[in-house]
């Protein structure tokens, strides 16, 4: 049988592959909320201007409630037959108001329905992401607060470089994710314009009030170009971008909770809640939240990538291979949504094991840098030359496989003869820390003014 919505033109009916390649019911019900809400308003816009009439306009909106009723209560039957939500939808009121349903469709596309749908679904995926990432910024505050003073060791290239605060750590992760946070919004923003009217790509002959849709369903203005309105994916490309730069963030996370609740480590220890066991090694506890957010970074990556591939070649205004947007933005959104829960449970619940961190941080000549300034600000040795000196202290220390610490005064001024006893005071790593007072810095009371500029941020949205 032809199509019930294009048949006019159709002696008969697609080939079964042609169905499986072109549906895209099984994914796209997920935007029924959407187009429900935008056929609604839709027609609650023709009648205004005259282009329904109120009758007509009363049974679509009544048939559209029902039918979304009927998608929540799980008795909707979906057809591959009819593509996608769009059509499944209007036959739907077809069946179940009449001729009047037929109405509906006047001065509107698919196109444009679907970039309103689509658009209205990624505004609210990112409210979603906001209070997300909001938590998770949360989360870390309450970790920096708790350890503003807890010593660790500091690493470039995963050595020991010099001593920092847990709390300042935790806090380098609330600039990123507020940087995240920030592009949440920026990109929603962007997006707040509504492409409905554009019709299929050059606007239409009725006299239809885009301002009225397009303040009906919550946009900030109505889109500016029809053939922009229809073709522009942009918005789902930028969705993705900034869940691929946060999916990244929270994986350089979990790879370093992976690193830290290592026996060998020995910072966090996992709750039980966020951990698994092995089957075979009973001592065993495994950081599977981690590992697997680590790994799903690469699906939301992939997802960007599909979609600027699908993309790149295509010539204004729509193509079907636009229907392939939404599996990408539909998984990306899923994948991070769980990511974010994921670490925001792992950080609130991790264990910091104080005594390690404290261990680890004096260990590796981490406080090297705070001999060589000490010569520099005591001594008014060039920083050049008092790197060479405390690099020969070093070289003493490790050939005797002991701290800078536990050098002595005589060992010391050996190397250089005008070194005192005050040179002590700068070796140990608490010392070290307070000592960072610079703007950014990870002296304790730098740590606690970050937390604060943050709390105040945060409240002020
Ligand atoms: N299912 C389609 C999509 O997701 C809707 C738009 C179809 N428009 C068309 N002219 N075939 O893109």
């Amino acid at each position: 049988a032809s199509n019930e919505m294009w048949g006019g033109r159709f002696a008969s009916g697609p080939a079964a592959v042609m169905e499986a390649i072109n549906a895209s019911i099984d994914f796209d019900k997920t935007l029924y909320a959407q187009d429900i809400r935008g056929s609604i308003a839709h027609s609650e816009m023709l009648a205004k201007q005259g282009i329904i009439s109120a009758e007509d306009q009363r049974a679509i909106a009544e048939g559209l409630r029902t039918i979304q009723g009927e998608i929540e209560a799980g008795t909707f039957a979906f057809s591959r037959q009819l593509e996608d939500i769009h059509m499944n939808v209007e036959s739907r009121l077809a069946t179940l108001i009449g001729p009047a349903a037929g109405r509906l469709h006047t001065a509107r596309s698919r196109n444009d329905q679907v970039a309103v749908d689509f658009r209205l679904w990624v505004k609210d995926e990112l409210q979603r992401f906001d209070h997300a990432l909001q938590g998770l910024i949360n989360a870390f505050l309450g970790r920096a607060d708790e350890h503003a003073a807890t010593v660790m060791p500091g690493f470039t290239h995963l050595q020991t470089a010099q001593p920092v605060t847990f709390g300042h750590h935790c806090m380098a992760y609330v600039e990123m994710f507020g940087r995240d946070l920030s592009r949440v919004r920026d990109a929603r923003a962007r997006l707040d314009e509504s492409p409905l009217g554009a019709a299929a790509l050059a606007g239409t002959g009725f006299p239809i009030d885009r301002h009225m849709t397009a303040h009906a369903l919550g946009f900030r203005e109505p889109t500016r170009n029809s053939i922009d309105s229809v073709s522009d994916r942009d918005f789902a490309l930028e969705f993705l971008s900034l869940a691929a730069i946060c999916a990244t963030h929270l994986s350089r996370l979990a790879e370093e909770i992976v690193i830290w609740s290592t026996p060998q480590f020995g910072f966090i220890r996992l709750s039980d809640a966020f951990s698994t066991g092995s089957s075979i090694m009973p001592q065993k506890k495994n950081p599977d939240a981690a590992e697997l957010t680590r790994a799903k970074t690469g699906r939301i990556n992939g997802h960007l990538i599909a979609l600027l591939t699908v993309m790149k070649g295509l010539p204004l205004a729509y193509s079907k291979d636009m229907q392939e947007d939404k599996e990408a933005v539909f998984d990306a959104a899923e994948t991070l949504d769980l990511m974010i829960a994921a670490m925001t449970g792992m950080v609130s619940d991790m264990a910091i094991q104080k005594e390690a961190m404290a261990r680890a941080a004096g260990s590796g000549y981490s406080t090297a840098t705070d001999l060589a300034d000490w010569l520099v600000r005591a001594l008014g040795l060039p920083f050049r030359e008092a790197h060479h000196v405390t690099g020969r202290a070093v070289a003493l220390a490790e050939s005797r496989k002991v701290g800078l610490d536990a050098l002595t005064l005589a060992d010391l001024q050996a190397i250089h003869p005008g070194i005192t006893d005050a040179v002590f005071d700068v070796l140990t790593v608490e010392n070290s820390v307070a000592s960072r007072t610079s703007f950014g810095g990870t002296a304790p009371d730098q740590v606690r003014k970050q937390i604060a500029y943050w709390r105040e941020r945060l409240q002020a949205v």
